[in-house]
């Protein structure tokens, strides 16, 4: 089994030739996501803007800037996480993904996370959410976590920083919710993993003394 590293460069080559759907057309260039090949906590966005499209990288403009600020609240480094997003090339205009553009392009972001096997999925935005948890309302269900059938990690759903420096109530839902991951990721280790032996995962004192929600 190559390591996983290799594994992750190889999925990079074949988004970097998808055809899957017309968006390479209007592309400079593709955005595969980048990071610690074993992360224990993954971010996935909605899909690149102007300058990830020119640089051929996730979350480097405005958002990403929010995007490393909170990671360092938390004290981590994006060298540290890995960062992808549901599609890999621009949508024109920064329009919306369409439907047949996400079921086409997310298993190169699915396969990443087989390879990377993180703990923690924290999603940016709600593309990115309804992926994993079709039924959640952002609104909603931001900064609650979530253990989803099929999948070993959990899912931590998080406004996206777009959204966050549009609105100062989302920022500070955002910054909150942050603060909430970052505690969760404290208690990660042995505690969360006897947690995600249990069917799905119970209310414990710890958690709420935490601040953490399900
Ligand atoms: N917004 C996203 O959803 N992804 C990026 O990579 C940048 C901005």
């Amino acid at each position: 089994m190559p390591e996983k590293r290799e594994q992750l460069n190889s999925i990079t080559k074949e988004i970097s030739t998808c055809r899957k759907c017309p968006l390479y057309q209007f592309a400079t260039n593709s955005v595969p996501g980048e990071g610690n090949a074993s992360a224990e906590i993954v971010f996935v966005g909605e899909a690149p803007g102007y300058y990830e499209d020119q640089q051929g990288r996730p979350f480097v403009g405005r958002a990403g800037r929010l995007l490393e600020q909170s990671l360092d609240s938390i004290g981590l480094n994006r060298e540290e996480v890995f960062i992808s997003n549901v599609l890999h090339h621009r949508p024109p205009s920064n329009r919306d993904p369409l439907p047949d553009e996400v079921t086409a392009c997310k298993l190169f972001m699915l396969r990443q996370l087989e390879v990377i096997q993180p703990k923690i999925l924290a999603t940016l935005g709600r593309f990115a959410m309804n992926v994993f948890l079709p039924e959640a309302k952002i609104s909603r269900d931001h900064g609650k976590m979530k253990k989803v059938d099929d999948y070993d990690f959990i899912v931590f759903p998080l406004y996206h920083p777009a959204a966050a420096l549009r609105s100062g109530s989302i920022l500070s839902d955002f910054r909150e919710d942050f603060d909430r991951l970052g505690k969760l990721l404290k208690l990660q280790s042995a505690e969360l993993n006897l947690m995600k032996k249990q069917e799905g995962i119970d209310e414990s004192s710890k958690m709420e003394q935490m601040g953490l929600r399900l």
